[in-house]
C-alpha cells in the first residue's frame, strides 16, 4: 500500500506530538512552568502540550532510521547541519503546543522556551501540510464551545487561548503570530456569525486590530458581525483574565466594541471632521475600506453613521465613495 506524503508527513507529526506530550511527565521543569502560568493538567492534556527536551536528537526515538529519514526535514522537525550534514531536532528544550488542523491531525508545532532566551517561541516552517497564513491555531478543540457560547473569540497567542479555556472560554483561537487575513476570517465565519477579537493591549496588539477590521469588511453585513476588546496597555488575553478573573473578561466581551464604532471612532480621531480638509481627507481614507463592504443593509447603515460623523448626506457620502448603490436620506 502507497500512503500519500501527506499522510507520512502527518504520522511523523503525531508521533512527534505523543513523544513530546510522553516527555512532559518526565520533566518537572517543564509541568513547574506550566502551573506557574495557571495551567492545570486536565487543560494541558485538551491542548496536548508537551515538552521537547535538551537534545539534539530527541526524535530518533520516533523514526526507525532518523540519520536517514529525510521526510523529518520536510515536516518541518528537523533540519541538516550546514557544518556536517548531521539532521538535528528543530525543537530543544521548549513546551510544545501541537497546532491541529481540522480533522484534528497535528499538523505543525509551536514551542516556548522556559528561560527567557530568543526567540521565545518557535514555529513549524510552511510544508506540505502546514500553511501558517490560513490556519487558526485551537480551532479544533474550541468548535463545540464556540457553538454553544455563539462567538469566537481571536487571540494573538498560543498561551492566549490555553489560559482563556482554563477560565472557562474555552472558544478561543489564535493566529499563528501572523496578521489576520480574510482567508482567516472566511473560516471563522463558517464556524458562528460573531468574531470577538482580543489582542494584546500593546501597540502591536492595535495595529493588529486595525488589520483584522481590515480582513473584516468583505465578510461583515447585518448578521455576520465582528467586535473588538480593547485590553489595558500591559495585559494580554492571558494575563487579563488570570489578574481580572472570568468574569472581568466576560464583561470586556459583553461591552466589546462593534465594527462599526471602532471605523467611526478610528475615523473621529484622525481626522479634523469639522474641517473642509478634515471631512475630504476622511472620505479619502474611507474609499477603499467602505468599498470592500459588501452591498446590505449593514453597508447602509454604515455609510449613514460616517455621513452625519462627516456632516454630509448620505447621498453626498455614497457618491464621494463611489458607491454604485446609494444610500438615501
Ligand atoms: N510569536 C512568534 N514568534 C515570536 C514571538 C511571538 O511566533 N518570537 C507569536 C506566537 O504565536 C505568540 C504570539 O506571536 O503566541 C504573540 O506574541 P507575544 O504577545 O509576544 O507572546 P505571548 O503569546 O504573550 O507569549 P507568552 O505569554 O508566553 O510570553
Ligand atoms: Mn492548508
Ligand atoms: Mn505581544
Ligand atoms: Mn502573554
Ligand atoms: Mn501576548
Amino acid at each position: 500500500e502507497v500512503r500519500s506524503e501527506r499522510d507520512q508527513i502527518v504520522e511523523l507529526l503525531t508521533r512527534s506530538a505523543n513523544y513530546y506530550k510522553a516527555q512532559l511527565k518526565q520533566s518537572p521543569r517543564a509541568v513547574q512552568y506550566l502551573k506557574n502560568r495557571g495551567l492545570t493538567g486536565q487543560i494541558a492534556a485538551r491542548y496536548g502540550l508537551g515538552y521537547a527536551p535538551d537534545n539534539y536528537q530527541n526524535l530518533e526515538s520516533v523514526v526507525d532510521d532518523y540519520a536517514s529519514n529525510a521526510l523529518l526535514d520536510t515536516a518541518g522537525l528537523t533540519k541538516l547541519s550546514e557544518q556536517n550534514s548531521r539532521r538535528y531536532d528543530r525543537f530543544r528544550d521548549r513546551v510544545m503546543f501541537p497546532i491541529r488542523n481540522a480533522k484534528g491531525q497535528v499538523i505543525g508545532f509551536g514551542g516556548r522556551v522556559i528561560e527567557k532566551a530568543e526567540p521565545k517561541y518557535l514555529n513549524s516552517p510552511e510544508t506540505p501540510v502546514f500553511h501558517k497564513g490560513h490556519e487558526v491555531y485551537g480551532l479544533f478543540e474550541a468548535r463545540q464551545a464556540i457553538h454553544k457560547k455563539g462567538y469566537v473569540l481571536i487571540t494573538e497567542g498560543y498561551m492566549d487561548v490555553v489560559a482563556l479555556a482554563q477560565w472557562g472560554f474555552e472558544n478561543a483561537v489564535a493566529t499563528l503570530g501572523t496578521a489576520v487575513t480574510p482567508d482567516h476570517v472566511q473560516k471563522l465565519f463558517k464556524q458562528t456569525d460573531r468574531l470577538v477579537f482580543a489582542f494584546d493591549g500593546d501597540g502591536a496588539g492595535q495595529k493588529a486590530a486595525w488589520r483584522a477590521l481590515q480582513a473584516c469588511l468583505s465578510h461583515v453585513n447585518e448578521v455576520k458581525r465582528a467586535d473588538f476588546i480593547f485590553l489595558p496597555t500591559e495585559h494580554d488575553p492571558d494575563s487579563y483574565v488570570r489578574t481580572e478573573g472570568p468574569d472581568g473578561f466576560e464583561a470586556l466581551v459583553a461591552k466589546a466594541l462593534s465594527l462599526s464604532d471602532y471605523l467611526l471612532r478610528q475615523v473621529g480621531s484622525q481626522f479634523q471632521v469639522q474641517q473642509v480638509e478634515g471631512s475630504s481627507a476622511a472620505v479619502a481614507f474611507l474609499k477603499p475600506l467602505v468599498a470592500q463592504v459588501q452591498p446590505s443593509v449593514f453597508r447602509s447603515a454604515l455609510v449613514r453613521s460616517l455621513a452625519d460623523l462627516l456632516g454630509m448626506t448620505p447621498v453626498e457620502l455614497s457618491s464621494h465613495l463611489g458607491l454604485k448603490r446609494p444610500v438615501g436620506e
